[in-house]
């Protein structure tokens, strides 16, 4: 038989690693940067980025390959493509996740451990850091620098069906339950005036989302704890709430989660789950994205019937089911 080299080509093109890794590598020494002002040589980029000539230069001649730069007379410029690339002083640009030195940079890495979700069912993370996603953020080097970009970001995908919730509508008190750095409790509180709310995360989720409360002059009105949400929760408020926060855990663990929530909320309390899946709006246009989902999260798309399941065995009734764009939102109570 014929050796069918263009067929392995194509597929040695499909799996290559070293251009994804070589558009990273650009991003994070910020090269496009460096060349907006005018055209370089690998000696002076060299110096620009405290980098090694010889590994830049290879690094450079792939990129003029890629399009993304253009070499002439010794020196390397920008192309349009390349132009792109250039980042400037935005505080959290579309290119935070290709760049290495971030936390976030570094969790998109997990996509090399692929086979660890597909054998395991665990998300790439625990393959990654032997560790969910959470806990290594929390703990890693950077992270609160990395939050602090973070703090400009609005509460996410169709969040209105849950702001609006008569549930919420109606409370005094509530907890976001993994409400990460405050976005959706700025959002509830800025809504409602006369509500009150204590966010629940790990360390510095919560330590970032104090400062958010303080600077948007709600730290009268919000409180945030930084402990694990599986200990014994806060008791006694109207309603808890736990927002794209059950897709991270298997099945035991977000019973164990709703139970601890039970236990919380009492017989008066409410328990609000939402959940957002975004596979029926990608699942056929962008299988990547997709199979992404499925790779860091443990179950990115549960169905109501699905939670209602869950709910069920902590000992929840489901009071109404709400389903509005890609957000699911479960009321329940004891
Ligand atoms: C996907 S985020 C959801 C954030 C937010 N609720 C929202 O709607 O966008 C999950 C959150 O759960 C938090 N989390 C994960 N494990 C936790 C734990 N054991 N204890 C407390 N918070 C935890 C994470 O730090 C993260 O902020």
């Amino acid at each position: 038989m014929t050796p069918d080299f263009a067929g392995h080509a194509r597929i040695m093109a499909l799996a290559d690693l070293v251009t994804p890794m070589s558009v990273r590598t650009a991003v994070t020494l910020r090269l496009a940067d460096h060349l907006d002002a005018g055209d370089l040589t690998a000696d002076d980029l060299a110096a620009r980025t405290g980098t090694a000539p010889r590994p830049l230069r290879k690094l450079l001649d792939h990129l003029v390959h890629l399009g993304l730069l253009r070499a002439g007379e010794g020196r390397y410029g920008l192309t349009d493509l390349g132009r792109l690339l250039r980042r400037g002083d935005a505080p959290m640009g579309p290119f935070d996740q290709l760049d290495l030195d971030t936390v976030l940079g570094r969790t998109e890495l997990s996509a090399v451990h692929l086979l660890h979700k597909v054998r395991t069912g665990q998300s790439v993370y625990h393959g990654m850091y032997g560790t969910d996603l959470w806990s290594h953020v929390d703990g890693a080097q950077g992270t609160p620098d990395a939050l602090k970009a973070q703090l400009a970001v609005p509460a996410g995908f169709d969040i209105d069906v849950l702001l609006a919730h008569p549930v919420l509508a109606r409370a005094r008190t509530v907890v976001d339950v993994g409400g990460n750095t405050g976005a959706l409790v700025e959002a509830l509180l800025t809504r409602y005036p006369e509500l009150s709310a204590t966010l629940i995360d790990l360390p510095s989720f919560a330590g970032a989302a104090a400062q958010r409360f303080a600077a948007a002059g709600l730290d009268g009105r919000a409180a945030a704890l930084g402990q694990d949400f599986f200990e014994p929760l806060p008791p006694g408020a109207d309603v808890y709430v736990l927002s794209a926060v059950l897709a991270d855990w298997d099945d035991d663990a977000a019973v164990r989660l709703l139970r601890n929530c039970a236990l919380a909320a009492g017989d008066t309390g409410r328990i609000l789950v939402s959940e957002v899946s975004l596979t029926e709006r990608l699942r056929h246009v962008d299988t990547g994205m997709t199979l992404w989902f499925e790779a860091v999260m443990h179950h990115p798309d549960r169905s109501p019937d699905d939670i209602a399941a869950l709910a069920a065995e902590a000992g929840l009734k489901v009071a109404a089911v709400e389903q509005a764009g890609t957000r699911i939102v479960l009321e329940l109570h004891g």
